[in-house]
């Protein structure tokens, strides 16, 4: 690793087809925080918008997002074009050290700043049902973390989808998690985001379990060996 990847410069630039701006790839910074729970938000809606459906905009990122550049930034990254940073993948190689590091680092001020909800949990909206999860963290199922105990999420505005991101993103990230150990990894999709299913499946991440929460479609959980990278 150089010090110019460390200090967040590019990694590299993608060049993409005539026409569309160059996209960098590069570390995260702890300067990328906002644009992390803006992404969150604008792509959290079984990969479409969720904004119409939060109160408190920044309910998605606090679970999705902000954990993992504050207490792992050495796993994520980002995609950045002239508008700014659109694009992010985030994770980490220990699933369930990255949980009991929730617990003591992460949960303990947003639990005092968000009351758990009250009333008929059938009544709950979307922040309601995001309060619950920050009071009741779901754990990853055994099942999944014990043949893959990596794990990551991705997420690019619309703007920088459909244009091999995506892949080159994933591929920095599992050259990242390779060259540090890591031998195996999963991601959890809802089942009604079939974009995100064919994605990761085209780059070899096979189903090992179907879960459905209370109040959700129900998740996918897929893993991947990373014996061979790229
Ligand atoms: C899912 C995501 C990471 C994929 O990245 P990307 O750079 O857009 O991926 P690509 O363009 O390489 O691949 C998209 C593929 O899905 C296909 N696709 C597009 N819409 C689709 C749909 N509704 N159903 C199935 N496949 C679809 C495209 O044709 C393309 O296929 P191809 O590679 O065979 O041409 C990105 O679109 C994204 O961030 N989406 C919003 C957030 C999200 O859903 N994240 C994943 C949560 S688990």
């Amino acid at each position: 690793m150089t010090s110019d990847s460390q200090a967040g410069l590019p990694l590299e630039e993608t060049s993409l087809s005539s026409g569309e701006a160059a996209v960098a790839l590069r570390r995260a910074t702890a300067d990328d925080i906002e644009a992390f729970y803006a992404i969150s938000l604008a792509t959290g809606d079984r990969g479409g918008d969720a904004a119409a459906l939060y109160r408190d905009p920044r309910m998605l990122g606090h679970i999705y997002a902000g954990p993992y550049l504050t207490l792992c930034p050495e796993h994520c990254f980002v995609a950045e074009d002239g508008e700014g940073v659109g694009g992010y993948v985030v994770g980490t190689l220990d699933t369930r050290a990255f949980e009991a590091r929730l617990e003591q680092d992460w949960w303990p001020a947003l639990r005092r700043r968000y009351p758990p909800p009250a009333g008929e949990p059938k009544r709950w909206d979307a922040d309601q049902r995001r309060c619950y999860m920050i009071h009741n963290p779901r754990c990853v199922p055994d099942k999944v973390v014990r043949a893959y105990p990596g794990h990551l999420h991705m997420n690019l505005l619309p703007r920088l989808q459909g244009r091999g991101l995506g892949p080159a993103l994933l591929g920095l990230w599992l050259s990242n998690a390779q060259a540090r150990g890591c031998r195996a990894v999963h991601i959890a999709t809802s089942a009604t985001n079939p974009r995100a299913l064919y994605f990761w499946t085209a780059h070899g991440f096979a189903e090992v379990l179907q879960t459905s929460d209370h109040g959700s479609s129900g998740t996918i959980w897929c893993g991947r060996s990373l014996a061979t990278c790229g």
